[in-house]
Protein backbone atom coordinates (compact mmCIF):
# COMPACT_ATOMS: atom_id res chain seq x y z
CA UNK A 1 0.00 0.00 0.00
CA UNK A 2 1.20 3.48 -0.94
CA UNK A 3 1.00 6.09 1.30
CA UNK A 4 0.48 9.79 -0.42
CA UNK A 5 0.45 13.28 0.48
CA UNK A 6 -2.24 15.94 -1.64
CA UNK A 7 -3.45 19.20 -1.38
CA UNK A 8 -6.50 19.39 -2.64
CA UNK A 9 -10.11 20.01 -2.10
CA UNK A 10 -12.63 17.56 -0.53
CA UNK A 11 -14.96 17.40 -3.28
CA UNK A 12 -12.44 17.25 -6.27
CA UNK A 13 -10.66 13.61 -5.34
CA UNK A 14 -11.97 10.88 -7.51
CA UNK A 15 -11.36 7.74 -4.51
CA UNK A 16 -13.87 4.60 -3.65
CA UNK A 17 -13.36 5.77 -0.11
CA UNK A 18 -13.31 9.27 1.39
CA UNK A 19 -13.09 9.36 5.14
CA UNK A 20 -14.02 12.24 7.14
CA UNK A 21 -14.42 12.62 10.54
CA UNK A 22 -16.27 14.23 13.20
CA UNK A 23 -16.05 15.27 17.29
CA UNK A 24 -18.96 14.88 19.45
CA UNK A 25 -18.22 18.09 20.73
CA UNK A 26 -17.17 21.12 18.13
CA UNK A 27 -19.39 21.96 15.46
CA UNK A 28 -16.74 24.38 14.42
CA UNK A 29 -14.29 21.69 13.67
CA UNK A 30 -17.01 20.35 10.78
CA UNK A 31 -16.95 22.51 8.40
CA UNK A 32 -16.11 19.16 5.69
CA UNK A 33 -19.34 17.47 6.67
CA UNK A 34 -21.23 21.36 5.86
CA UNK A 35 -19.27 21.11 2.38
CA UNK A 36 -20.21 17.34 1.65
CA UNK A 37 -23.65 17.72 2.78
CA UNK A 38 -24.00 20.67 0.69
CA UNK A 39 -22.84 18.82 -2.15
CA UNK A 40 -24.58 15.52 -1.07
CA UNK A 41 -27.87 17.54 -1.10
CA UNK A 42 -28.90 16.98 2.59
CA UNK A 43 -28.26 13.27 2.81
CA UNK A 44 -25.51 12.95 5.00
CA UNK A 45 -26.52 14.99 7.89
CA UNK A 46 -30.48 12.90 7.58
CA UNK A 47 -28.36 10.02 7.54
CA UNK A 48 -26.62 11.06 10.76
CA UNK A 49 -29.32 12.04 12.26
CA UNK A 50 -31.41 8.59 11.25
CA UNK A 51 -29.01 6.62 12.98
CA UNK A 52 -28.01 8.39 15.95
CA UNK A 53 -24.56 9.18 14.78
CA UNK A 54 -23.07 12.07 17.23
CA UNK A 55 -18.87 11.94 16.82
CA UNK A 56 -18.33 9.57 19.87
CA UNK A 57 -15.58 7.58 19.17
CA UNK A 58 -16.06 4.19 17.75
CA UNK A 59 -19.04 5.31 15.70
CA UNK A 60 -18.66 4.99 12.37
CA UNK A 61 -21.24 5.67 9.09
CA UNK A 62 -20.33 4.45 5.51
CA UNK A 63 -22.73 5.47 2.92
CA UNK A 64 -22.76 5.40 -0.94
CA UNK A 65 -22.42 8.85 -2.84
CA UNK A 66 -24.62 7.29 -6.42
CA UNK A 67 -22.22 9.83 -8.20
CA UNK A 68 -23.13 13.19 -6.37
CA UNK A 69 -19.76 13.60 -5.68
CA UNK A 70 -16.11 11.82 -7.30
CA UNK A 71 -15.91 9.62 -4.30
CA UNK A 72 -17.67 6.33 -4.57
CA UNK A 73 -18.33 5.90 -1.00
CA UNK A 74 -17.80 8.44 2.25
CA UNK A 75 -17.36 6.88 5.90
CA UNK A 76 -17.81 8.99 8.57
CA UNK A 77 -15.91 8.38 11.79
CA UNK A 78 -16.43 10.13 15.52
CA UNK A 79 -13.24 10.94 17.25
CA UNK A 80 -15.12 11.87 20.76
CA UNK A 81 -14.44 15.13 22.67
CA UNK A 82 -11.57 17.41 21.84
CA UNK A 83 -10.22 17.52 25.17
CA UNK A 84 -9.73 13.76 24.80
CA UNK A 85 -7.92 14.00 21.49
CA UNK A 86 -4.34 12.55 20.95
CA UNK A 87 -2.04 10.90 18.69
CA UNK A 88 -2.68 7.65 19.50
CA UNK A 89 -6.34 7.91 18.28
CA UNK A 90 -4.76 9.26 15.09
CA UNK A 91 -3.11 6.16 14.89
CA UNK A 92 -6.78 4.01 15.61
CA UNK A 93 -8.18 6.24 12.81
CA UNK A 94 -5.50 5.47 10.05
CA UNK A 95 -6.14 1.54 11.01
CA UNK A 96 -10.00 1.65 11.14
CA UNK A 97 -10.29 3.52 7.58
CA UNK A 98 -7.84 0.94 6.19
CA UNK A 99 -10.39 -1.58 7.78
CA UNK A 100 -13.43 -0.15 6.38
CA UNK A 101 -11.83 0.39 2.90
CA UNK A 102 -10.88 -3.75 3.15
CA UNK A 103 -14.70 -4.27 4.03
CA UNK A 104 -15.54 -2.07 1.48
CA UNK A 105 -13.83 -3.49 -0.98
CA UNK A 106 -12.04 0.05 -1.93
CA UNK A 107 -8.76 -0.05 -3.71
CA UNK A 108 -8.16 3.79 -2.93
CA UNK A 109 -8.64 5.61 0.03
CA UNK A 110 -8.67 9.23 0.79
CA UNK A 111 -8.29 11.13 4.38
CA UNK A 112 -7.87 14.31 5.70
CA UNK A 113 -4.70 14.44 8.17
CA UNK A 114 -6.78 14.97 11.38
CA UNK A 115 -5.40 17.11 14.52
CA UNK A 116 -2.90 19.84 12.46
CA UNK A 117 -5.36 22.69 13.39
CA UNK A 118 -5.54 21.46 17.42
CA UNK A 119 -3.19 23.08 19.31
CA UNK A 120 -0.07 21.24 20.11
CA UNK A 121 -0.55 19.06 17.54
CA UNK A 122 2.34 19.25 14.72
CA UNK A 123 1.38 18.34 10.92
CA UNK A 124 4.22 15.56 11.28
CA UNK A 125 3.56 13.71 14.58
CA UNK A 126 0.03 13.45 12.86
CA UNK A 127 1.44 12.57 9.51
CA UNK A 128 3.32 10.13 11.34
CA UNK A 129 0.51 8.32 13.30
CA UNK A 130 -1.87 7.90 10.79
CA UNK A 131 0.69 6.59 8.15
CA UNK A 132 1.74 4.11 11.63
CA UNK A 133 -2.01 3.28 11.58
CA UNK A 134 -2.33 2.51 8.45
CA UNK A 135 0.13 0.35 7.99
CA UNK A 136 0.43 -1.89 10.46
CA UNK A 137 -3.76 -2.53 10.16
CA UNK A 138 -2.92 -3.27 6.50
CA UNK A 139 -0.35 -5.74 6.90
CA UNK A 140 -1.44 -9.58 6.96
CA UNK A 141 0.66 -12.55 8.34
CA UNK A 142 -0.81 -15.32 5.37
CA UNK A 143 2.71 -17.20 5.11
CA UNK A 144 1.11 -20.36 6.27
CA UNK A 145 -2.46 -20.29 4.64
CA UNK A 146 -2.48 -23.59 2.91
CA UNK A 147 -3.04 -23.53 -1.27
CA UNK A 148 -7.05 -23.29 -0.50
CA UNK A 149 -6.50 -20.01 0.92
CA UNK A 150 -7.77 -17.61 -1.82
CA UNK A 151 -5.11 -14.20 -1.33
CA UNK A 152 -6.98 -12.72 -4.23
CA UNK A 153 -10.65 -12.73 -1.68
CA UNK A 154 -8.77 -10.31 0.23
CA UNK A 155 -9.12 -6.91 -0.77
CA UNK A 156 -6.11 -5.23 -1.68
CA UNK A 157 -5.54 -1.56 -0.46
CA UNK A 158 -3.53 0.09 -3.32
CA UNK A 159 -3.50 3.67 -2.18
CA UNK A 160 -3.87 5.59 1.33
CA UNK A 161 -3.89 9.54 0.41
CA UNK A 162 -3.87 11.96 2.92
CA UNK A 163 -5.45 15.29 2.07
CA UNK A 164 -3.80 18.44 3.09
CA UNK A 165 -5.82 21.93 3.06
CA UNK A 166 -2.99 23.77 3.92
CA UNK A 167 -0.28 23.04 1.05
CA UNK A 168 2.40 25.19 3.43
CA UNK A 169 2.47 22.31 5.91
CA UNK A 170 3.09 19.81 3.11
CA UNK A 171 6.95 19.44 3.47
CA UNK A 172 6.36 18.51 7.34
CA UNK A 173 3.60 16.06 6.10
CA UNK A 174 6.08 14.41 4.29
CA UNK A 175 8.69 13.64 7.04
CA UNK A 176 5.65 12.38 9.28
CA UNK A 177 4.73 9.76 6.20
CA UNK A 178 8.29 8.82 6.25
CA UNK A 179 9.19 8.39 9.50
CA UNK A 180 5.78 6.38 10.39
CA UNK A 181 6.50 4.41 7.43
CA UNK A 182 10.19 3.02 8.56
CA UNK A 183 8.80 2.60 11.74
CA UNK A 184 5.82 0.65 10.42
CA UNK A 185 8.23 -1.54 8.75
CA UNK A 186 10.02 -2.37 11.57
CA UNK A 187 7.64 -3.05 13.61
CA UNK A 188 5.87 -5.36 10.95
CA UNK A 189 9.17 -7.14 10.76
CA UNK A 190 9.42 -8.03 14.15
CA UNK A 191 5.61 -9.24 13.95
CA UNK A 192 6.84 -11.12 11.30
CA UNK A 193 9.62 -13.23 13.20
CA UNK A 194 7.30 -13.69 16.49
CA UNK A 195 4.55 -15.35 14.64
CA UNK A 196 6.76 -17.53 12.67
CA UNK A 197 6.23 -21.30 14.25
CA UNK A 198 9.55 -21.90 16.16
CA UNK A 199 10.20 -24.68 13.77
CA UNK A 200 11.12 -22.11 11.27
CA UNK A 201 12.40 -19.12 13.20
CA UNK A 202 15.38 -21.11 14.94
CA UNK A 203 18.27 -19.82 16.75
CA UNK A 204 19.88 -20.78 13.32
CA UNK A 205 17.30 -18.32 11.50
CA UNK A 206 17.13 -15.78 13.74
CA UNK A 207 20.44 -14.93 13.08
CA UNK A 208 19.82 -14.91 9.36
CA UNK A 209 17.24 -12.60 10.15
CA UNK A 210 19.99 -10.08 12.06
CA UNK A 211 22.64 -10.61 9.02
CA UNK A 212 20.28 -9.59 6.50
CA UNK A 213 20.61 -6.08 8.34
CA UNK A 214 23.98 -5.64 7.58
CA UNK A 215 24.08 -4.11 4.24
CA UNK A 216 26.64 -2.04 2.67
CA UNK A 217 25.56 1.47 3.18
CA UNK A 218 23.40 0.30 6.15
CA UNK A 219 25.78 1.80 9.00
CA UNK A 220 24.94 -1.78 10.36
CA UNK A 221 27.36 -4.55 10.70
CA UNK A 222 26.78 -7.95 12.63
CA UNK A 223 28.50 -10.28 14.47
CA UNK A 224 27.52 -14.00 15.19
CA UNK A 225 29.15 -15.84 17.84
CA UNK A 226 28.32 -19.89 17.15
CA UNK A 227 28.62 -22.86 19.91
CA UNK A 228 32.22 -22.98 19.88
CA UNK A 229 32.37 -18.94 20.37
CA UNK A 230 29.82 -19.24 23.21
CA UNK A 231 32.08 -21.46 25.04
CA UNK A 232 35.04 -19.92 24.94
CA UNK A 233 33.83 -16.88 25.92
CA UNK A 234 32.42 -18.76 28.87
CA UNK A 235 28.44 -18.31 28.19
CA UNK A 236 27.88 -21.48 30.20
CA UNK A 237 24.16 -20.06 31.20
CA UNK A 238 23.02 -19.75 27.93
CA UNK A 239 24.52 -23.13 26.67
CA UNK A 240 22.54 -24.55 29.64
CA UNK A 241 19.41 -23.67 28.11
CA UNK A 242 20.22 -24.76 24.83
CA UNK A 243 21.42 -28.18 26.19
CA UNK A 244 18.35 -30.13 25.97
CA UNK A 245 17.61 -28.71 22.22
CA UNK A 246 18.81 -30.21 18.67
CA UNK A 247 18.83 -26.78 17.40
CA UNK A 248 22.01 -25.27 18.22
CA UNK A 249 22.17 -22.23 19.75
CA UNK A 250 23.74 -18.86 18.02
CA UNK A 251 24.71 -15.33 19.81
CA UNK A 252 24.40 -12.12 17.45
CA UNK A 253 25.78 -9.02 17.82
CA UNK A 254 24.87 -6.36 16.04
CA UNK A 255 26.14 -2.93 15.55
CA UNK A 256 24.82 0.74 14.11
CA UNK A 257 27.43 2.95 13.77
CA UNK A 258 26.66 6.85 12.74
CA UNK A 259 28.30 8.46 10.03
CA UNK A 260 28.89 11.89 10.87
CA UNK A 261 28.47 13.59 14.15
CA UNK A 262 30.41 13.88 17.43
CA UNK A 263 33.86 13.07 18.26
CA UNK A 264 32.86 10.82 21.31
CA UNK A 265 29.68 9.30 20.31
CA UNK A 266 27.42 8.18 22.88
CA UNK A 267 26.37 4.47 22.50
CA UNK A 268 23.41 1.95 23.47
CA UNK A 269 22.82 -1.69 24.07
CA UNK A 270 20.14 -3.30 23.70
CA UNK A 271 19.39 -6.80 24.55
CA UNK A 272 16.90 -9.11 23.47
CA UNK A 273 15.41 -12.30 24.94
CA UNK A 274 15.61 -14.40 22.21
CA UNK A 275 14.48 -18.08 23.22
CA UNK A 276 12.56 -19.47 19.95
CA UNK A 277 10.85 -22.03 22.15
CA UNK A 278 10.20 -22.52 25.55
CA UNK A 279 8.84 -25.55 26.40
CA UNK A 280 10.24 -24.98 30.31
CA UNK A 281 12.47 -27.39 29.44
CA UNK A 282 12.23 -30.63 32.40
CA UNK A 283 10.52 -28.17 34.81
CA UNK A 284 8.28 -28.80 31.68
CA UNK A 285 5.31 -26.24 31.28
CA UNK A 286 1.44 -27.46 30.91
CA UNK A 287 0.09 -28.34 27.41
CA UNK A 288 -2.52 -25.18 27.53
CA UNK A 289 0.77 -22.47 28.85
CA UNK A 290 3.29 -23.87 25.83
CA UNK A 291 0.93 -23.21 22.83
CA UNK A 292 2.15 -19.55 22.39
CA UNK A 293 5.84 -19.96 23.48
CA UNK A 294 7.12 -19.11 19.94
CA UNK A 295 6.70 -15.81 21.15
CA UNK A 296 9.63 -16.48 24.05
CA UNK A 297 12.12 -14.78 20.93
CA UNK A 298 9.57 -11.53 21.10
CA UNK A 299 12.60 -8.98 22.78
CA UNK A 300 15.41 -10.06 20.45
CA UNK A 301 12.13 -9.89 17.73
CA UNK A 302 12.03 -6.25 18.44
CA UNK A 303 16.24 -5.65 18.54
CA UNK A 304 15.59 -6.73 14.95
CA UNK A 305 12.91 -4.88 13.83
CA UNK A 306 14.70 -1.75 15.64
CA UNK A 307 18.06 -2.33 13.55
CA UNK A 308 15.83 -2.14 10.35
CA UNK A 309 14.44 1.22 11.28
CA UNK A 310 18.07 2.51 12.12
CA UNK A 311 19.36 2.03 8.58
CA UNK A 312 16.86 4.25 7.39
CA UNK A 313 16.13 6.78 10.46
CA UNK A 314 20.27 7.68 11.39
CA UNK A 315 20.24 8.61 15.14
CA UNK A 316 23.13 10.17 16.12
CA UNK A 317 24.11 7.36 18.83
CA UNK A 318 26.00 4.09 18.61
CA UNK A 319 24.18 1.14 19.04
CA UNK A 320 24.78 -2.86 20.33
CA UNK A 321 21.89 -5.11 19.52
CA UNK A 322 22.73 -7.98 21.13
CA UNK A 323 20.68 -11.39 21.71
CA UNK A 324 21.73 -15.26 22.83
CA UNK A 325 19.07 -17.18 20.68
CA UNK A 326 17.98 -20.48 22.31
CA UNK A 327 15.66 -23.23 22.24
CA UNK A 328 14.36 -24.66 25.68
CA UNK A 329 13.78 -27.99 25.31
CA UNK A 330 13.61 -31.63 27.79
CA UNK A 331 15.91 -34.11 27.05
CA UNK A 332 18.53 -36.50 27.69
CA UNK A 333 21.15 -33.60 27.67
CA UNK A 334 18.96 -31.18 28.90
CA UNK A 335 19.90 -29.08 32.06
CA UNK A 336 18.33 -30.31 35.02
CA UNK A 337 16.57 -28.70 38.01
CA UNK A 338 19.43 -28.84 40.89
CA UNK A 339 22.79 -28.58 38.56
CA UNK A 340 24.76 -25.37 38.99
CA UNK A 341 26.00 -23.37 36.35
CA UNK A 342 28.94 -20.43 36.09
CA UNK A 343 28.17 -17.53 33.79
CA UNK A 344 30.43 -15.14 32.08
CA UNK A 345 31.17 -13.04 34.81
CA UNK A 346 31.88 -16.18 37.06
CA UNK A 347 28.83 -15.91 39.24
CA UNK A 348 27.06 -19.13 40.07
CA UNK A 349 23.46 -20.09 39.94
CA UNK A 350 21.65 -22.86 41.35
CA UNK A 351 19.55 -23.40 38.71
CA UNK A 352 15.71 -24.70 40.41
CA UNK A 353 13.64 -24.39 37.61
CA UNK A 354 14.31 -25.01 33.95
CA UNK A 355 11.60 -22.84 32.89
CA UNK A 356 13.20 -19.73 34.50
CA UNK A 357 15.88 -19.95 31.47
CA UNK A 358 15.07 -16.15 30.02
CA UNK A 359 17.27 -15.22 32.93
CA UNK A 360 19.67 -17.57 32.58
CA UNK A 361 20.11 -16.55 28.78
CA UNK A 362 20.02 -12.63 29.49
CA UNK A 363 22.86 -13.25 32.42
CA UNK A 364 25.10 -13.91 29.60
CA UNK A 365 24.06 -11.54 26.93
CA UNK A 366 23.80 -8.76 29.64
CA UNK A 367 27.65 -9.42 30.61
CA UNK A 368 28.52 -9.60 27.41
CA UNK A 369 26.80 -5.85 26.57
CA UNK A 370 28.49 -4.41 29.54
CA UNK A 371 31.85 -5.55 27.71
CA UNK A 372 30.86 -3.38 25.07
CA UNK A 373 30.91 -0.27 27.34
CA UNK A 374 27.50 1.09 26.50
CA UNK A 375 26.70 4.51 28.15
CA UNK A 376 23.21 2.87 28.67
CA UNK A 377 21.74 -0.63 28.64
CA UNK A 378 18.28 -1.61 27.83
CA UNK A 379 16.84 -5.24 27.74
CA UNK A 380 13.55 -6.43 26.52
CA UNK A 381 12.17 -9.75 27.56
CA UNK A 382 9.37 -11.93 27.51
CA UNK A 383 10.53 -12.82 31.27
CA UNK A 384 7.75 -13.43 33.87
CA UNK A 385 4.07 -14.48 33.58
CA UNK A 386 4.28 -12.42 37.13
CA UNK A 387 4.38 -9.25 34.97
CA UNK A 388 1.26 -9.95 33.20
CA UNK A 389 -0.34 -10.81 36.65
CA UNK A 390 1.05 -7.39 38.12
CA UNK A 391 -0.13 -5.26 34.86
CA UNK A 392 -2.22 -7.17 32.22
CA UNK A 393 -2.10 -8.42 29.45
CA UNK A 394 -1.49 -4.45 27.70
CA UNK A 395 1.10 -3.23 29.76
CA UNK A 396 5.04 -3.65 29.95
CA UNK A 397 6.97 -3.29 33.21
CA UNK A 398 9.51 -1.35 33.78
CA UNK A 399 12.47 -1.89 36.54
CA UNK A 400 15.71 0.46 35.93
CA UNK A 401 18.71 1.20 38.63
CA UNK A 402 18.63 4.98 37.37
CA UNK A 403 15.71 7.63 37.35
CA UNK A 404 16.66 9.28 34.53
CA UNK A 405 16.65 6.45 32.25
CA UNK A 406 13.74 5.37 33.63
CA UNK A 407 11.95 8.75 32.74
CA UNK A 408 13.65 9.14 29.28
CA UNK A 409 11.92 5.95 28.68
CA UNK A 410 9.08 6.45 30.08
CA UNK A 411 8.67 9.09 27.92
CA UNK A 412 9.52 7.61 24.78
CA UNK A 413 6.38 5.08 25.33
CA UNK A 414 4.08 7.96 25.87
CA UNK A 415 5.10 9.76 22.19
CA UNK A 416 4.91 5.94 20.65
CA UNK A 417 1.88 5.48 22.20
CA UNK A 418 3.26 1.77 24.00
CA UNK A 419 2.07 1.55 27.54
CA UNK A 420 4.30 0.71 29.96
CA UNK A 421 4.52 0.91 34.02
CA UNK A 422 7.23 1.38 36.51
CA UNK A 423 7.90 -1.37 38.91
CA UNK A 424 10.42 -0.85 42.12
CA UNK A 425 13.73 -2.76 41.69
CA UNK A 426 13.56 -3.06 45.65
CA UNK A 427 16.69 -4.36 46.76
CA UNK A 428 15.40 -6.35 49.87
CA UNK A 429 13.48 -8.57 47.56
CA UNK A 430 17.30 -9.64 46.24
CA UNK A 431 17.69 -12.10 49.33
CA UNK A 432 14.94 -14.51 47.82
CA UNK A 433 17.75 -15.40 45.29
CA UNK A 434 20.33 -16.10 47.31
CA UNK A 435 21.74 -19.70 47.05
CA UNK A 436 22.68 -21.96 49.83
CA UNK A 437 25.21 -23.58 47.76
CA UNK A 438 25.76 -21.64 45.45
CA UNK A 439 25.70 -17.41 44.33
CA UNK A 440 22.08 -17.03 43.61
CA UNK A 441 19.42 -18.62 42.79
CA UNK A 442 16.88 -19.00 39.47
CA UNK A 443 13.78 -18.73 41.20
CA UNK A 444 12.70 -16.94 44.14
CA UNK A 445 9.90 -19.40 45.46
CA UNK A 446 6.64 -18.78 45.33
CA UNK A 447 6.01 -15.71 47.33
CA UNK A 448 4.87 -13.32 44.80
CA UNK A 449 6.32 -10.36 43.22
CA UNK A 450 7.82 -12.97 40.82
CA UNK A 451 8.67 -9.72 37.92
CA UNK A 452 10.43 -8.11 40.41
CA UNK A 453 12.74 -10.65 41.56
CA UNK A 454 13.68 -12.22 38.04
CA UNK A 455 14.60 -8.28 37.97
CA UNK A 456 16.86 -8.37 40.78
CA UNK A 457 18.57 -11.46 39.37
CA UNK A 458 19.35 -9.62 35.82
CA UNK A 459 20.62 -6.69 38.11
CA UNK A 460 23.84 -9.05 39.05
CA UNK A 461 24.79 -8.64 35.90
CA UNK A 462 24.77 -4.79 34.76
CA UNK A 463 27.21 -3.47 37.18
CA UNK A 464 27.20 0.20 37.66
CA UNK A 465 25.91 0.52 33.92
CA UNK A 466 22.45 2.75 33.84
CA UNK A 467 20.07 -0.29 32.94
CA UNK A 468 16.38 -1.07 32.18
CA UNK A 469 15.06 -4.09 31.88
CA UNK A 470 10.97 -4.18 29.91
CA UNK A 471 9.31 -7.33 30.61
CA UNK A 472 6.75 -7.54 27.33
CA UNK A 473 5.65 -11.40 28.30
CA UNK A 474 2.09 -9.38 28.37
CA UNK A 475 1.84 -7.06 25.34
CA UNK A 476 4.26 -8.73 23.32
CA UNK A 477 1.49 -10.85 21.85
CA UNK A 478 -2.45 -10.33 21.49
CA UNK A 479 -5.43 -12.77 20.82
CA UNK A 480 -8.02 -9.83 21.59
CA UNK A 481 -7.86 -7.70 18.50
CA UNK A 482 -8.98 -4.30 20.59
CA UNK A 483 -7.12 -2.14 17.85
CA UNK A 484 -6.88 -2.19 14.35
CA UNK A 485 -3.23 -1.42 13.78
CA UNK A 486 -3.03 -4.25 16.64
CA UNK A 487 -4.16 -7.70 14.58
CA UNK A 488 -4.46 -11.17 16.17
CA UNK A 489 -0.73 -12.12 17.44
CA UNK A 490 2.19 -10.28 17.89
CA UNK A 491 2.66 -6.63 18.70
CA UNK A 492 6.33 -5.80 17.88
CA UNK A 493 5.90 -4.24 20.95
CA UNK A 494 9.21 -1.79 22.08
CA UNK A 495 10.44 -1.11 18.12
CA UNK A 496 8.61 2.33 18.32
CA UNK A 497 9.60 2.93 21.67
CA UNK A 498 13.14 2.86 21.28
CA UNK A 499 13.61 4.19 17.59
CA UNK A 500 11.76 7.49 19.78
CA UNK A 501 14.09 6.60 22.68
CA UNK A 502 16.74 6.96 20.55
CA UNK A 503 16.03 10.03 18.70
CA UNK A 504 17.35 12.98 21.54
CA UNK A 505 19.29 10.62 23.37
N1 LIG B 1 8.53 -17.42 28.79
C1 LIG B 1 8.10 -17.40 30.14
C2 LIG B 1 7.38 -16.12 30.54
C3 LIG B 1 6.09 -15.82 29.83
C4 LIG B 1 4.89 -16.14 30.41
C5 LIG B 1 6.08 -15.16 28.62
C6 LIG B 1 3.70 -15.84 29.79
C7 LIG B 1 4.90 -14.85 27.98
C8 LIG B 1 3.70 -15.18 28.57
C9 LIG B 1 9.29 -17.58 31.08
O1 LIG B 1 10.39 -18.20 30.57
C10 LIG B 1 8.80 -18.40 32.21
O2 LIG B 1 8.44 -19.50 31.98
N2 LIG B 1 8.76 -17.81 33.39
C11 LIG B 1 8.29 -18.47 34.55
C12 LIG B 1 9.23 -18.13 35.68
C13 LIG B 1 9.01 -18.95 36.92
C14 LIG B 1 9.37 -20.39 36.68
C15 LIG B 1 9.86 -18.36 38.03
C16 LIG B 1 6.88 -17.96 34.84
O3 LIG B 1 6.61 -16.80 34.59
O4 LIG B 1 6.07 -18.75 35.28
ZN1 LIG C 1 10.42 -20.27 30.70
MG1 LIG D 1 -0.11 -11.36 25.75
Amino acid sequence: MQIKLEKAGLLDFGCDLLVVYSFEDSDGQNNEIGVLDAALEGAMNKLMRQSGFKGQTGQVLVFPTFGKIKARQVAIMGLGKVKDFNTDLIRKIGGRAVQIAETQRAKNLTIFLLGVNLEGFSPQLCAQALTEGALLAAHKFHLYKGRKHNSRDINKLEAFTILLKDGRILKTAQNGVERGGVLAEGVLLARDLVNAPSSDMTPHQMAAEAKKLALRGSGITCKLLDQNAMHRLGMNAALAVARGATHPPVGVHLVYRPTSGAKRQKSVAIVGKAVTFDSGGLSLKPAKSMETMKIDMAGAASVIGLFKTLAALKPKVAVHGIFLAVENMPSGSAYRPGDVVKTMDGTTVEVLNTDAEGRLTLADSLTYAIKQKPDVLIDLATLTGACVTALGEDIAGLLANDDALSDKILNAAKLSGEELWRLPLRSVYGEQIKSKIADIKNIAGGSGGGAITAALFLQNFVGNTPWAHLDIAGPSYTEKETRPDLPFGASGYGVRLLAEFLKDI
